[in-house]
């Protein structure tokens, strides 16, 4: 089995000024410049991309977008570009988080054009799935899981996707305090996991790091990290405060 390399991803949502973003990337790149063997990165608001990245050059801190449209340019009011956000600085994008996917009409249909996108222009997509609280109860997580996977990832064949990124978020977790037990977490990921075997093969299953998202804390993030599918976390609430944050990068020490 490859080895997976965990990735610690901070989302700053709608939150931070320019001015405040680069001030909260800096102290961050302070705080976690002697950590090893794991990966960072933050996503700030569009606006702040640039500066952050600016910041952040040299440093091993990646930045990430929130969002992206597929298409490459054109008249899509609103919009930004695969392409323009890697001119920004970026080499991440999150997609399908479901704040988009509750709020902003997000398909699955879209899901796909926009990991096409996001792989076409060399970033690497950080694709967010997971269940409502709703169908949870209902039972139906994995048919949910498998649904978002297979539509999200659909028309793709191993090859196209080395550089994506999984990370499953339950919505009941996001932003609520109720993290998903470490035993729940690791039963889904593993589900995904098995997945993206039978869809893809080995190979690329063993490969894909999957991050867990929803409340995601210091008190927490070891025993998460401890489960052998969960490669890493997506923390909206916990990464707006550098120190906390570095606290996750830190997850084991
Ligand atoms: P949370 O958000 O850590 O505040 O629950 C996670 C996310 O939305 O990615």
């Amino acid at each position: 089995m490859s080895r997976r390399i965990p990735l610690i991803a901070g989302n700053w949502k709608m939150h931070k000024t320019g001015m405040q973003a680069v001030e909260a990337a800096t102290q961050l790149q302070d705080l976690v410049k002697h950590a090893t063997d794991v990966e960072v990165m933050i996503a700030p608001t569009f606006t702040a991309l640039y500066q952050v990245a600016q910041a952040l050059k040299g440093s091993h801190i990646a930045v990430g977008a929130q969002n992206l449209h597929w298409e490459k340019q054109g008249a899509f009011t609103g919009e930004i570009s695969a392409d323009m956000l890697v001119d920004a600085g970026c080499r991440h994008v999150i997609v399908g988080h479901s704040e988009r996917r509750q709020f902003f009409g997000e398909t699955d249909a879209s899901v796909n054009r926009k990991i096409r996108a996001a792989l076409a222009a060399g970033l690497f997509p950080v694709f967010c799935i997971g269940e409502t609280e709703a169908q949870r109860e209902a039972g139906e997580t994995f048919s949910v899981l498998d649904k978002q996977v297979r539509d999200g990832l659909k028309d793709f064949v191993f090859d196209d996707l080395s550089d994506l990124v999984i990370a499953y978020e339950p919505v009941w977790a996001i932003g609520t305090g109720k993290t998903a037990s470490k035993e729940q977490a690791q039963e889904a990921h593993q589900f995904i996991r098995s997945l993206l075997d039978t869809l893809f093969g080995k190979p690329f299953a063993s490969a894909v790091r999957i991050l867990y998202g929803g409340s995601v804390k210091p008190d927490n993030v070891r025993a998460l990290m401890e489960m052998p599918d969960i490669d890493g976390a997506l923390v909206g609430g916990a990464s707006l405060d550098p120190e906390t944050f570095s606290k996750l990068v830190f997850f084991n020490h």
